[in-house]
């Protein structure tokens, strides 16, 4: 599948909930309200939407949501994508919430690899943060991952000034000592919020890598997975710092992807609302073929780049739990 500007797109990433048993002060607001649930898609439509794009050459698919293990029934559908022929990777996101119970049964059920949001290592920050008082929960999980043979599991922090700056190392430390990756992330501005002003509390990745380098020898590496992080090796250790800078360094150019949204949206940017309601046709047209050609066309509508601009009030509505991160 090519795009208008020549991007092969064989990436998915699928939001198979909107649902999340934390409530980030980036991410939602705590009162959010989520979607009733005949609006989400059933695993089983979720799953023939899979199969579909792997025929048409998705090479990888993440699994996200909101939080993907509070979807009864996630690890069958894992299961049944896994296997599709021709899929090299299935991988998923998750806060970490449920990974003491599911870490087995995610390895079993063929997930490669595993990125968990991890902001700070400070109980009442992640109060502060989360809204929830489960870090203890969250590192059993982590630690529970680590002890199995996953290919690669990777941290995920988003930073910001005044919250978790100062952080940074320990945070980078923490992975080192568990053999794991580690990402900082430019907070995106999608949907209101009313925590903090995102301008504000705006940190660059320049800024974070300058800060990470008064501890840690970093070298750039020219490895990617899938994703826009920009890795840097440590030396003396296993482990790789990545950067997503959708601020400071624009990865559009690159962009290898597509969403799900758990309504059966095609969105086809993060940061636009350019998108195609993939649940209307499954459910009113059985034909295989019109699901085939409507994804085909909607890849015309991927536009070039996102317009993130903090200092203004968001263009974006939806959160980010409900797009798939
Ligand atoms: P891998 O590279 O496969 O490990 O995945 P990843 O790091 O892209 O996935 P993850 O779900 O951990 O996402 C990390 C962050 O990258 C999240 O904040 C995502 O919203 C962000 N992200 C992923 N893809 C895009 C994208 O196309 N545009 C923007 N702006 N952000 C993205
Ligand atoms: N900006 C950047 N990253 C975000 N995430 C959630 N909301 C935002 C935002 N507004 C991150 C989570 C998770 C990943 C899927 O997206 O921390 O690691
Ligand atoms: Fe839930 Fe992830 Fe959003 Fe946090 S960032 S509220 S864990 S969906």
């Amino acid at each position: 599948m090519i795009d208008r500007f020549g991007r092969n797109i064989d990436y998915l990433r699928i939001s198979v909930t909107d649902r999340c048993d934390f409530r980030c002060t980036y991410c939602m607001g705590e009162d959010i309200e989520f979607l009733s649930r005949d609006k989400v898609l059933s695993l089983e439509e979720t799953y023939l939407l899979a199969r579909t794009f792997v025929e048409l050459g998705v090479k990888r698919i993440r699994v996200t949501g909101g939080e993907p293990l509070v979807r009864k029934g996630i690890i069958r559908l894992l299961e049944q994508i896994a296997k599709l022929p021709g899929l090299d990777e299935l991988t998923i996101t998750t806060n970490g919430s449920q990974l003491t119970r599911y870490a087995r049964p995610l390895l079993d059920a063929g997930v490669a690899r595993i990125n968990i949001s991890l902001d700070t290592l400070k109980r009442e920050r992640f109060l502060q943060l989360t809204r929830r008082d489960q870090l203890d929960q969250v590192l059993a999980g982590i630690d529970a991952v680590a002890a199995l043979p996953f290919q690669r599991l990777k941290l995920n922090a988003v930073v910001l000034r005044d919250r978790n700056f100062d952080e940074v190392g320990d945070l980078a430390q923490f992975a080192i000592d568990r053999g794991m990756d580690i990402s900082y992330i430019e907070e995106m501005p999608l949907g209101v919020i009313q925590d903090h002003d995102r301008a504000k509390c705006y940190v660059s990745s320049d800024e974070i890598r300058a800060k990470l380098s008064e501890q840690f020898q970093l070298v750039p590496v020219a490895s990617k997975t899938a994703g826009p992080s920009d890795y840097y090796q440590l030396t003396n250790s296993t482990s790789r710092i990545g950067f997503i800078s959708p601020h400071s360094h624009n990865f559009c150019g690159d962009c290898n992807r597509v969403r799900l949204t758990c309504e059966g949206r095609l969105l086809l940017c993060l940061g636009n609302e350019h998108s195609m309601d993939l649940k209307t046709i499954i459910r009113t047209n059985p034909d295989h073929d019109a699901l085939r050609k409507a994804i085909i066309g909607a890849l015309d509508l991927k536009p070039e780049k996102h317009h993130f601009n903090l200092d203004q009030e968001p263009d974006i509505i939806r959160f980010m739990s409900a797009t798939g991160g």
